[in-house]
């Protein structure tokens, strides 16, 4: 049996995986704040600490699905708060290299896939969306650096930069993104059959 490790799965597209990979019969981790396993991704040491516990436990990863993000309200550059900007970054790109530092040796063992949730905001601004805009940028960034960095790795990696969506409809999106992506797995199989 497979298994996925989903960070941020405790609601939104994180938890339409969740359902997902449950449903297709993979053994599924969750990890967050409120979630399965409690993990706050801003700590580096509580991140270490769960994939030691993995590790200890002999764990494969074939997966690791990163939907962890936040954007905290709407306010124009002049009035953010910066204790909330710190906190949109945290997650949105150190949580990230939290994870994928401590994936890597899973991942590569596995031969296993990265999955991170980017957004269009990478490219596209908003008006009062400085912090996540930016914060989401360079999480792409941090992709397309690991892209490179895990070449030869036998670990593949996906950045999904989605648009918009309504977070009640969020859970929807994620179990679409699982089935446009499952087909390409041969799931009796250990091996991806298309690239
Ligand atoms: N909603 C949109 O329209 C949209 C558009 C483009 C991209 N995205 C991106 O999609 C991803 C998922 O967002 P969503 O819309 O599904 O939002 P969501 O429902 O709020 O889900 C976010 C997930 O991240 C987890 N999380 C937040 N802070 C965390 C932390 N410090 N440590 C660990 N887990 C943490 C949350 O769990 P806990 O609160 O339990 O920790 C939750 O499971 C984000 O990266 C977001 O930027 C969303």
């Amino acid at each position: 049996m497979k298994t996925i490790l989903i960070i941020g799965g405790s609601s939104g597209y994180g938890a339409g995986v969740k359902r997902f990979f449950s449903a297709v019969g993979y053994n599924v981790i969750e990890a967050s704040r409120s979630g399965d396993n409690h993990l706050d991704v801003t700590d580096n040491k509580a991140v270490t600490a769960f994939f030691q516990k993995l590790k200890d436990a002999n764990a494969t990863l074939n997966v690791v699905f990163y939907s962890a993000g936040i954007a905290i309200g709407k306010s124009h550059v002049k009035d953010k708060l910066i204790e909330q900007t710190e906190r949109v970054f945290k997650v949105n790109t150190i949580g990230l290299i939290n994870v994928l530092k401590e994936s890597f040796p899973f991942l590569k063992a596995s031969a296993g896939s990265f999955f991170h949730v980017g957004s269009i905001a990478n490219k596209l601004s908003y008006v009062g969306g400085a912090d996540y805009c930016a914060s989401k940028a360079a999480s792409s960034s941090i992709m397309a650096t690991i892209r490179k960095e895990w070449l030869g790795s036998n670990i593949r990696t996906t950045s999904l930069e989605v648009g918009i969506g309504g977070v009640s409809q969020n859970e929807v999106a994620g179990k679409a993104f699982s089935q446009a992506w499952v087909p390409s797995f041969d799931l009796n199989n250990e091996k991806e059959t298309t690239s």
